[in-house]
């Protein structure tokens, strides 16, 4: 299987495992499961649970049942996405190619559309078949720090808001990076492992790793929010600048911000050395990461 392929695939078993696991839109109130689904189904690119499963193919030959855990990912990203574009955060109108949720359900709707999937990302993790309860309780500690207010997510969300207009310090933004895009993603390829019961070792690699491709990740989208158009990025471009973020391309430029996700992506390769040719699918999708187009 090329990777593209192989992305299809797994794309598709994660969309299978997501349909069943949010209740239909005919499920009253029905008005919710509309919005969940109606943001959920719009294309992502289901970047972290593809990270999640390619860990825990690193590790493990056949991690069956990785899809529900990897799913969780995909439910706190995209109820991240949700509130990310609400009017009092970053008021977007497009998202995924389509009107944002609050522009289509009222802000009200979006709000609790956005707290439904993640209260549904612990539900799905404590309601895992097939691994033991102990690693159950580790999943879950990971995801819910690193969608937190330390180090995580939502942290990482408040010092982008209150860093909006701000004198961008280089500190100020790798702290940014690190936390509202670069936990999740860690998290992501850490919870592949966890669930597939990787060693000390190998779990301090993937972090290593994951730390590497989380930072790229948001310098590449803060790259694309200069250089693409809306419509090839499914989202409006050209945000940050007119909402005076602290990305890498205000501090940097982009030929430099260019140079620093290549070089992560370099590391992150690097990181995966004490891994066989199993972790081959984590370097390709490094690969992806940065060399991608939205
Ligand atoms: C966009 O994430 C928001 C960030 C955290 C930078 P993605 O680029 O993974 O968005 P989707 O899931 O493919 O829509
Ligand atoms: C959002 O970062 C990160 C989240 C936690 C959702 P951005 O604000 O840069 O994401 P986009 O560009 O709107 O997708
Ligand atoms: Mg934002
Ligand atoms: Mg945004
Ligand atoms: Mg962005």
């Amino acid at each position: 299987m090329n990777i593209t392929e192989y992305i299809a695939h797994q794309q598709k078993r994660v969309e299978t495992a997501l349909d069943r696991w949010v209740s239909a839109e005919s499920t009253d109130p029905a008005t919710i499961h509309k919005a969940m689904r109606y943001s959920l189904f719009a294309g992502g690119k289901r970047i972290r649970p593809l990270l999640a499963i390619g860990a825990a193919e690193a590790v493990s030959d056949v991690p069956v049942g990785i899809e529900s855990a990897a799913c969780s990912l995909e439910l706190i990203h995209t109820y991240s996405l949700i509130h990310d574009d609400l009017p009092a955060l970053d008021n977007d109108d497009l998202r995924r190619g389509r009107p944002t949720c609050h522009k289509v359900f009222g802000d009200a709707m979006a709000i609790l559309a956005g707290d439904a999937l993640l209260t549904l990302a612990f539900e799905v993790l404590a309601k895992l078949e097939g691994v033991d309860a102990e690693r159950r309780i580790a999943l879950v500690a990971e995801l819910a720090t690193a969608s937190g207010t330390v180090g995580g997510m939502i942290g990482g969300q408040v010092n982008d808001l209150e860093g909006e207009g701000k004198h961008p310090t280089v500190h100020l933004l790798e702290s940014i990076h690190r936390a509202k895009t670069g936990a999740l993603l860690r998290a992501s390829v850490r919870m592949g492992g966890i669930y597939a019961g990787a060693s000390t070792y190998q779990l301090h690699a993937l972090t290593e790793y994951g730390e590497h491709i989380g930072l790229a990740f948001q310098i590449v989208d803060d790259i694309l929010d200069v250089e693409q158009s809306s419509e090839a990025l499914g989202k409006t471009a050209g945000k940050d600048a007119q909402q005076h973020k602290i990305t890498f391309p205000a501090v940097y430029g982009l030929e430099r911000s260019r140079e620093m996700a290549e070089n992560e992506r370099l590391a992150a390769h690097i990181a995966l050395n004490c891994f066989d040719e199993r972790a081959e699918r984590l370097k390709q999708l490094a690969d992806l990461i940065v060399h991608r187009n939205a």
